[in-house]
């Protein structure tokens, strides 16, 4: 019986057609219609923000010098990274990247969670002279990051990020929702008319490159590499089932 019809099938274009198209549709909704609704399927996570305004210059220059050809930032479900680099990243975590810098490379090791891992002085130190840290480094020095950060257009720069999505603020009124998301630390680093003010207090504040007096590429460079990461408190997310031996 059911061969007869496989048969009848299998000789009728027509019908065949219409059965291919079918099947074919079915899979295609099945894959398409989740990215419609690609908002509630990130999931929110407690502790992420958008980048301030020193960080958000950090990470330009980080695409600016092609950081992302040798570096990912993408830790992947399997055990040996979750070993290596910590727990694996989260949807959320980037949710505020345009573009990703996720990488499809790893000459040197993944950069997800290297926020904390090293000094501000290693960092420098590391940049300018790989070798003078890792005798056995193959990256590339870049004592030119010690050169002044341009930084007139960061208002304009976080403006195109608002209009892709990212919750910058602009009016008091994005402001006040800012401050009921993220409490009024982080919404301060957030809010657009003060933008200059806040990458020079950070750059002052955090004193990344060793010389307060200037602001360098350097400060917002290592600000942001010093962020990867940290956003999310992760000893709420246990990674156990990835890093425990069974
Ligand atoms: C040609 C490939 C290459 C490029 C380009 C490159 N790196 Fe690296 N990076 C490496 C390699 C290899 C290592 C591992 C050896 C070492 O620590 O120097 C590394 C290590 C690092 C580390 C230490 C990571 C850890 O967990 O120990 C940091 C931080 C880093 N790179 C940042 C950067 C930044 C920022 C840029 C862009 C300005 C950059 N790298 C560009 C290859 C590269």
């Amino acid at each position: 019986m059911f061969n007869f019809k496989h048969e009848w099938v299998e000789t009728n274009v027509g019908v065949m057609l219409v059965l291919v198209m079918l099947a074919i549709s079915v899979g295609g909704l099945v894959e398409i219609t989740p990215l419609f609704f690609i908002k509630n399927t990130v999931e929110p996570v407690k502790g992420v923000y958008p980048y301030t305004p020193l960080e958000l210059r950090g990470r330009d220059i980080y695409q600016a010098n092609g950081c992302f050809y040798c570096h990912s930032q993408m830790i992947r479900p399997f055990r040996d990274e979750a070993l290596r680099y910590g727990h694996y990243s989260l949807a959320a975590e980037s949710q505020y990247d345009h573009p990703f810098l996720w990488g499809s490379e790893r000459q040197g090791p993944d950069l997800a969670r290297v926020g904390g891992k090293y000094s501000n002085e290693w960092m420098v130190q590391h940049l300018i002279s790989p070798r003078s840290v890792v005798p056995e480094s193959i990256m590339p020095a870049f004592p030119f990051l010690e050169q002044p950060l341009a930084y007139n257009d960061i208002e304009q720069r976080m403006e195109a990020l608002r209009d892709a999505g990212v919750p910058y603020a602009l009016t008091p009124a994005e402001n006040a929702r800012n401050i009921k998301q993220f409490g009024p630390k982080i919404a301060e680093e957030l809010y657009i008319p003060d933008a200059k003010k806040n990458l020079i207090a950070q750059a002052r504040a955090g004193d990344y490159d060793g010389h307060p007096g200037q602001i360098t590429q350097m400060d917002a460079l290592v600000a942001y590499l010093q962020v990867l990461g940290t956003m999310v408190d992760f000893s709420k997310y246990p990674n156990d089932q990835f890093v425990q031996d069974r």
